[in-house]
């Protein structure tokens, strides 16, 4: 049977309001935007056909690799998407997931397209970057990023704005160990208080608390990361400090700082390509929706 773009589109744009209401619900946004990053992001430019945003992710295999440490439940909420949804593909579960995160937690609106279809095919380990050292072939934190990025067909300016993705989110002990901050009550001020509002709206609700996350507001997509100062209760890997303080890296970080604008429009516009890496699509040019609006919710 062909491929129907109609009744594809219909399920695309259900899914998408059943998506937003259940991020919003769950406080959940930054995992599936994590999630959608890990499954493009083993993309390797000299190698087309393996890794990328096709949701291979989705199989053991790869979920079951170091760097995806915790990512079983996002795949678990896409699974239920997909159940109901059998039409479309997990590779665009993810990344319509992500995108309509980052809208929803104020952040920019990207100008995604979808029909990507599912591979099942797995890249080997070891694609994705590391936080803190000993990094792959003992390079300092620069030249990891560098190989990493570089190796997806990123810029160092792509590196800064992607980098600010972690404006929301938290790492936990349990998971990367990048941390000492864990689960539940073992957090931070911020996020294991269920009086503190972290949310773009003001509101309460944490979603699962714990961890230690990189800005104070962690469930607001704003320019926060580029702006912090020496809060002992924040997040700062190897990784986030070499772009905040390398000559190559830095100039790209301050004005992000500096204008919320320009890391919006570059946020958006290298989001947009992450999420294309290595994905083949069911039509040519894929499929674009209507504009969603402002989300109703903020
Ligand atoms: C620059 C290199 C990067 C490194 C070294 C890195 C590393 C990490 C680490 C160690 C965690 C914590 C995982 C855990 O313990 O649960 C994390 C979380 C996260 N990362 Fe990155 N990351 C990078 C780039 C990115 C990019 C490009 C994006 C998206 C475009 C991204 C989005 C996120 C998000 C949203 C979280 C929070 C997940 C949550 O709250 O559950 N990261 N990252």
């Amino acid at each position: 049977m062909g491929f129907d773009e109609q009744e594809y589109t219909k399920a695309l744009l259900e899914c998408r309001e059943e998506l937003r209401a259940f991020i919003d619900k769950m406080n959940c946004g930054p995992i599936m935007v994590r999630a959608a990053w890990h499954d493009s992001g083993t993309f390797d430019v000299s190698k087309p056909g393996v890794g990328g945003a096709n949701g291979s992710i989705r199989k053991s295999e790869e979920l079951g690799h170091d760097a995806n440490a915790g990512l079983d439940k996002a795949l678990r909420y896409a699974d239920n998407f997909k159940k109901k949804y059998p039409v479309l593909s997990v590779a665009d579960i993810l990344q319509m997931a992500s995108a309509e995160a980052i809208a929803l937690m104020g952040g920019p609106c990207i100008d995604m397209r979808y029909g990507r279809l599912d591979a099942e095919d797995c890249p080997q380990e070891g694609n994705l970057p590391a936080g803190n050292a000993p990094f792959p072939r003992d390079v300092d934190s620069k030249q990891h990023l560098r190989d990493v990025f570089h190796r997806m067909g990123f810029s160092d300016r792509d590196i800064v704005a992607l980098s600010g993705a972690h404006t929301v989110g938290r790492a936990f002990k349990e998971r990367s160990g990048t941390t000492e901050f864990g689960y539940g009550s073992k957090g931070t001020p911020y996020t294991s208080n269920e009086e503190h509002a972290a949310r773009a709206d003001g509101g309460k609700g944490l979603g699962m608390m714990g961890g230690q996350s990189w800005t104070k507001k962690w469930l607001t997509f704003d320019n926060s990361y580029f702006k912090r100062d020496g809060d002992n209760n924040l997040l700062m890997l190897e990784t986030d400090s070499i772009i905040a303080n390398d000559p190559s890296f830095k100039p790209h970080f301050d004005r992000y700082g500096e204008s919320q604008g320009a890391f919006f429009n570059d946020y958006a516009d290298a989001h947009r390509r992450l999420s294309e890496l290595g994905a083949t699509f069911a039509v040519p040019g894929g499929i674009k929706l209507p504009a969603y609006g402002p989300p109703s919710k903020l």
